[in-house]
């Protein structure tokens, strides 16, 4: 860890205050040398009390001034508001990381007065307890240095991965909403348990466990899921009735179409976003 590294979090709601809370963990940065914004003075308060770091309402420009890396993770809708407001105190070498969903680094970057290295990033909500899945994606200006300082960074709150901007669609769709159908395939485990008389308490346990576990089974043995779950078939057993179940109403068709129907709407969510952008912040003359 570098002990002098400066970070700053721009918007320390759900998603910027769970990263504060991994990368002080993780040691990636120091309290003294991480601090952060919000919008209303309570939460300043409690974020500041929580973290023991120092947080403001607002300054985001102070804030960002003398900061190694700026993560912004305000609303997507106010991002650009924010990096036009950071932008006069943004000095050479800084990294800016942004979390905002459907942003397109083009559109970070018009906001900048000059070139810096610039990453997109897609977590998701597992974050909070230390297991998210994020993908990363950054301009030409990044070094291999400062890559490897930003996966650190998300390393921290769990996985994290480099692809092409242009993935980051199907990444949304994929790892960013997913955690969303895996809650909903635990609740139909636990109401299934209940139906067939098991307490909701009892149903609730087995069925989180079950999925953590598969996870885990996946990750560890490096095997292709459908080898694992042939290794759960006995001919003629109790697994076989309930998966033919499962494929008559189409349960692998159904969650990818899901993903290229998420996909399909996130590519024309961020193409919207970038127009109304466009027509709403003026890009900084360079
Ligand atoms: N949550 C997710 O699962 C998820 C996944 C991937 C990406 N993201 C991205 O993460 C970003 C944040 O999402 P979130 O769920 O963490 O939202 P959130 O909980 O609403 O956090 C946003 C934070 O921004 C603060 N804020 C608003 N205006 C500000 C300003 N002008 N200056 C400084 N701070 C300001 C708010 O302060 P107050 O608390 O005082 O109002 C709030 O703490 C979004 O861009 C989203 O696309 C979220």
């Amino acid at each position: 860890m570098n002990k002098d590294l400066r970070v700053t979090v721009l918007g320390a709601g759900n998603m910027g205050s769970a990263l504060m809370g991994g990368m002080l963990q993780a040691g990636v940065v120091t309290r003294q040398n991480l601090c952060a914004t919000v919008k209303s003075e309570p939460h300043a308060v409690e974020l500041a009390a929580r973290y023991e770091v120092r947080v403001t309402t607002g300054g985001n420009a102070e804030a960002a001034a003398d900061a190694d890396v700026v993560i912004v993770a305000v609303k997507p809708g106010y991002a650009m508001g924010v990096l036009n407001e950071i932008a006069p105190r943004l000095k050479p070498g800084q990294v800016i990381v942004s979390v905002a969903a459907s942003l397109p680094i083009a559109m970070i970057e018009s906001a900048l007065p000059f070139t810096l290295p610039v990453f997109r990033a897609m977590p998701n909500i597992p974050v909070v307890v230390g297991e998210g899945a994020t993908a990363v994606c950054c301009n030409g200006s990044a070094t291999g240095e400062q890559r490897d300082l930003v996966e650190s960074i998300f390393r921290a709150v769990g996985v994290a991965c480099f692809v092409e901007e242009d993935m980051m669609d199907a990444v949304t769709a994929l790892s960013g909403s997913g955690p969303a159908y895996i809650y909903m395939v635990i609740e139909a485990m636990i109401s299934g348990g209940v139906k067939m008389g098991l307490s909701h308490g009892v149903a609730t346990r087995l069925a989180e466990q079950t999925v953590l576990g598969a996870a885990k089974h996946v990750r560890e043995t490096g095997l292709h899921p459908a080898i694992l779950r042939d290794q759960v078939i006995t001919p003629g057993g109790v697994t076989i009735v309930a998966i033919h179940e499962l494929e008559k109403h189409g349960l692998r068709s159904t969650i990818l179409s899901a993903i290229e129907s998420a996909t399909l709407h996130s590519r024309s969510r961020t193409a919207v976003l970038a127009e109304k952008l466009k027509h709403e912040h003026k890009p900084n003359d360079k």
